[in-house]
């Protein structure tokens, strides 16, 4: 089973829009999905009530202590992806899903005060050395072609861990995503042709890839610390770069600013 987190400080990101997105599009493609929710503001329990369809059932958990558990259980039942959906902000809850989960999603608005506020999410993922990736959400439609400058000078200049830490495609802004969570369906459900349908399921199709990736990652790195592979970097632990660690003492990551990328899209 692959475990999704979707976690920042932040709230408005879209955390929730994209837990119950991905998991939509995730059943779609034809697994068995199911969606924890810690937030107790309740987004997607509401969205469920809202929805004729059983599936994919959200289920509540708020004590931090019960989500590994839930988990086993799921898994243990033909779960094939949970999606865990939370609170904005850091707490146990939280901290216990990025503990439990593959892989960490942290949706980001294209502003460098939306990147640089998700430090204290980072520094939990860091913690438990969780792969992750920021999703740029909400972009604006008419800036697109900026922002796409702005990724192709990233692929340019920046290390090549920076453009693994960063989900494909970005997802612009788009009432759909609003119209949907209102109607209880997934934006893949409310217009299975239109732009932002198509943008979900080319997320779900690079979350996947990466988990996967990731997985065949993880089985090195554990016969790397049994002795029987070496030269194996954890998939995407970022590390300061070499001349700028002194500099960065606070910020023991790397910022889009730190690789001089300028975020242009009139935010
Ligand atoms: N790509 C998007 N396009 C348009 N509206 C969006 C998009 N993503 C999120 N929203 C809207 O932004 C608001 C905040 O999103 P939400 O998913 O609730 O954020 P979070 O869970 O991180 O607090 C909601 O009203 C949601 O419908
Ligand atoms: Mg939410």
């Amino acid at each position: 089973m692959y475990t999704i987190v979707l976690a920042t400080q932040k709230g408005g990101s879209g955390k929730s829009t994209l837990a119950i997105g991905l998991a939509v599009a995730a059943q779609q493609a034809g697994h068995n999905v199911r969606v924890i929710e810690t937030d107790r503001q309740g987004t997607l329990s509401n969205w469920q009530v809202r929805r004729n369809l059983a599936e994919p059932i959200v289920e509540p958990v708020y004590d931090a202590r019960m989500i590994e558990q839930r988990l086993e259980a799921f898994a243990r039942g033909g779960v094939t992806v949970t999606v865990i959906d939370t609170a904005s902000g850091i707490n146990a809850a939280t901290t216990a899903a990025i503990r439990h989960c593959d892989l960490c999603l942290v949706p980001a608005r294209p502003s460098v005060a939306d990147i640089e506020a998700t430090a204290p999410t980072l520094s939990v993922i860091r913690a438990w050395r969780k792969p992750f990736a920021f999703v740029l959400n909400q972009t604006p439609i008419r800036g697109g072609h900026r922002i796409n400058d702005a990724t192709s000078s990233l692929d340019e200049r920046a290390p090549r861990d920076i453009a693994e830490v960063l989900a494909q495609p970005y997802i612009n802004m788009r009432n759909d995503h609003q119209d949907a969570l209102a109607a209880g369906l997934g934006v893949t459900e409310y217009d299975p042709s239109g732009k932002s349908a198509q943008e979900l399921r080319s997320l779900w199709r690079w979350t996947l890839y990466k988990l996967a990736g990731d997985i065949v990652m993880q089985e090195a790195n554990e016969l790397k610390d049994a002795g029987e592979l070496t030269e194996v970097e954890f998939p995407i632990m970022l590390q300061p770069q070499a001349d700028k660690a002194e500099a960065s003492s606070v910020r023991a990551y790397p910022t889009w600013a730190d690789n001089n990328v300028t975020w242009e899209t009139g935010f």
